[in-house]
């Protein structure tokens, strides 16, 4: 196998957003610091959202405003309605992305609306991106489990994932947000929503609570997707997902994606820091 492979680094965001210690701002700009150093396109620093949900992601305007921006890196934020669409234009992220599920339950749990009310809370947040020409991601959480629901069929996450597509998002990062899809479920899964878009617009977002995210990026990488989501140290887990644990770890997968012959850009080295700062930022 050859190829790049690109590693989209979630940890200042997805594995910090879960930390119940309040975390410094200085220790959350150095991180993403070190990141910028590593050689990561993408970086998901920041999340406007409600700060009564997320209380650790409140000062992202702050992390964003004293991040060392490196030239060719895109630091994306999240932005679940119009007030955090506002809130992360006026803190100057490059691009934002907007998070649905494929599953009733953890849609209600996460952003307080069901699938089809929260897909129409997001179409204003794509089209306002688009007049300013600002690049919109689209997340799929729980797409094959669901912490409320139980198992979520291909048929469910293909359509949600598939109105994402149609509304603007460029690409689709498809969560399994519990971490405990397994690799016959993905590849099903996958089956299904390559139906709706090919996989050069989608991207894996494995959480690693079974210890099955990098056999699950294996499928995806057999499915032809090219884009994991993964947080350096493998930090993280939702607030409102019950059990999940971290992100696959990110220098577990650029390992594993160098020992199967792609290449990711990244420097180990420097990725090696970032980890063990991380590591150390977990209360
Ligand atoms: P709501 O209560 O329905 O919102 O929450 P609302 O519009 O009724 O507003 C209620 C209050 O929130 C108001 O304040 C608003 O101003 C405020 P009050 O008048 O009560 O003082 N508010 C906001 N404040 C700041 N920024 C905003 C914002 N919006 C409203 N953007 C809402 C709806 C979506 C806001 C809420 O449910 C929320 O913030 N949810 C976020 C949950 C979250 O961040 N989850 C983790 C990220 S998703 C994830 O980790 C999964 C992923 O990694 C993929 C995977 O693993 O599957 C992406
Ligand atoms: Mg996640």
């Amino acid at each position: 196998m050859t190829g790049f492979v690109e590693i989209f680094e979630v940890g200042p965001r997805d594995g910090l957003q879960n930390e119940a210690r309040a975390i410094p701002v200085a220790e959350k700009i150095a991180l993403v610091d070190c990141l910028s150093r590593a050689g990561f396109r993408r970086i998901e620093c920041a999340s406007f959202v409600s700060p009564k949900w997320v209380p650790q992601m409140a000062d992202s305007g702050a992390v964003l405003a004293g991040i060392t921006r490196r030239e060719g890196v895109t630091y994306a934020a999240l932005t679940p309605n119009m007030k955090g669409f506002d809130a992360a234009m006026a803190a100057g992220a490059d691009e934002v992305a907007i998070f649905g599920s494929a599953s009733e339950g953890f849609s209600r749990a996460n952003i307080n609306a069901g699938i089809d009310e929260s897909l129409a809370r997001f179409r204003p947040v794509v089209a306002a991106a688009k007049a300013r020409g600002v690049k919109v991601r689209g997340y799929v959480s729980c797409v094959v489990e669901c912490p409320y629901d139980g198992a979520v069929s291909p048929a469910a996450t293909a359509r949600v994932a598939g109105a994402l597509r149609a509304m603007g998002c460029y690409e689709v990062s498809l969560g399994d947000t519990i971490g405990r899809g397994t690799p016959e479920a993905v590849d099903a899964m996958l089956g299904a929503v390559t139906q709706e878009m090919g996989p050069d617009c989608l991207a894996g977002h494995f959480h690693d609570t079974a210890g099955r995210a990098l056999a699950n990026v294996e499928v995806a990488l057999a499915r032809g997707l090219r884009v994991f989501d993964a947080a350096v140290g493998g930090l993280g887990g939702c607030p409102y997902a019950p059990g999940a644990a971290g992100n696959v770890a990110t220098e577990a997968v650029a390992v594993r994606l160098a020992e199967l012959g792609y290449r990711t850009g990244l420097a180990l080295d420097v990725l090696n820091d970032a980890a063990a700062q991380a590591r150390a930022m977990r209360g």
